[in-house]
């Protein structure tokens, strides 16, 4: 049984490659694969067969919420990122780019194989809830240009762990909003998605040396949250309908200090463009399912709008254990949930990953 053995080879992966001469990351101008985002009969048929398995084939339901609109092109927003990622990510592998060379061919089908499901089955989630728009007589989400900040196979795999993390942490809110909504179909095949999402995350951690199953209870999240962060992957003006997602998007928040499992002063980057840090500003963490923790914010330099700050992450405290979600708040709450972080949040999502 292949368990292991791939991990440990694969971990020495990056080593055991020449380092990349540093090169400008460069931007998908091509078509997405397999005839995405509106593959034909035979095509859909392919992805099926990569897939290992098929689109539900029950009818869907006949009425939907305003929220659950918004649910669907959000995720079919994101899934095409995911999909332009993962094609991406594959054909790194098969044309032996630097970084991303296996030394071990076992290693390397396995990984192809893998990677070859989780592409098709990203795809089926992407022509589910764009199939499931144009039921609703709205408009499918176009895909856009996409760039990403990667340079090898360990740093690639990190980031799918980081933005899984986040995607199944926004299920959680699209089902909450279906539930609202009194959409119950569309309900359940999102929480059928998070298994599919939960597998890949499982695989991921491993190839990181972490264990499969993060935490009890996975980090919510808001669509919000998504919405800006799939958007720092994408160039900006290249994604033809995204103003049709009623979405907000925040300003960047970029994380400067490497955080580490104990309570610690991170410092933080990000847009202030409002000159919103002439009042107080708080940096709120959004982890598990408790209680947001609302932390204060030390500015230190200001650069036009460009702040540089710091707050305490508060590990010990709240035991901060997996994925954490930072966001710059102009409110100290306190707050009840994620929706209510995004309601009064200025920057963010930032991302932390802690074991
Ligand atoms: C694929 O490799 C190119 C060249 O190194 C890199 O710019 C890009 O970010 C990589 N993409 C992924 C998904 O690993
Ligand atoms: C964080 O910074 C504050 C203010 O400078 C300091 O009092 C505190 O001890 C620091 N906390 C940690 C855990 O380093
Ligand atoms: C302020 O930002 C500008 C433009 O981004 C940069 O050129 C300059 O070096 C920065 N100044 C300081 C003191 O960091």
């Amino acid at each position: 049984m292949r368990l292991l053995l791939p991990v440990i080879a694969l971990l020495g992966v990056a080593s055991s490659v020449s380092a990349a001469p540093a090169k400008a990351p460069r931007a998908i101008q091509h078509e997405l694969p397999d005839g995405m985002p509106y593959p034909s009969p035979s095509e859909l048929s392919l992805i099926e067969q990569a897939a290992h398995g098929t689109l539900p084939n029950g009818p869907p339901p006949a009425v939907i919420s305003n929220k659950g609109i918004t649910n669907l092109q959000l995720i079919a927003f994101n899934e095409l990122f995911e999909v332009a990622y993962f094609h991406e990510l594959l054909l790194n592998i098969t044309e032996n780019v630097d970084g991303y060379r296996f030394t071990d061919t076992g290693d390397r089908d396995f990984v192809t194989a893998a990677l070859r499901a989780i592409l098709a089955q990203e795809e089926l989630h992407a022509i589910r809830a764009n199939n499931a728009l144009v039921h609703f007589n709205q408009k499918p989400i176009e895909p856009c240009d996409y760039v990403f900040p990667v340079q090898d196979f360990d740093s690639a795999i990190a980031l799918a762990s980081t933005f899984t993390d986040l995607v199944l942490g926004t299920l959680q809110d699209a089902v909450e909003r279906f539930a609202i909504g009194q959409d119950a179909d569309l309900a359940r095949e999102i929480a059928s998605v998070i298994g599919n999402e939960g597998e890949q995350q499982g695989w991921f951690r491993v190839m990181q040396a972490r264990i499969p199953s993060e935490l009890p209870f996975p980090t919510t999240s808001d669509l919000n949250f998504a919405f800006t962060a799939v958007q720092g992957f994408t160039v900006p003006g290249s994604c033809s309908n995204i103003d049709e997602i009623p979405l907000r998007t925040f300003e960047d928040l970029k994380i400067l200090t490497k955080p580490k499992a104990e309570s610690q002063n991170l410092t933080f980057a990000f847009e202030d463009k409002d000159n919103e840090a002439e009042h107080l500003l708080w940096m709120t963490y959004i982890n598990q399912l408790n209680l947001p923790v609302v932390e204060p914010l030390h500015v230190i330099s200001k650069n036009g709008s460009l702040i540089e700050a710091t707050a305490l992450f508060p590990y010990d405290d709240h035991e901060l254990n997996g994925f954490t979600i930072a966001a710059v708040t102009t409110s100290d709450g306190p707050f009840d949930n994620a929706n209510s972080v995004a309601k009064w949040t200025l920057a963010g999502p930032g991302l932390i990953i802690v074991d």
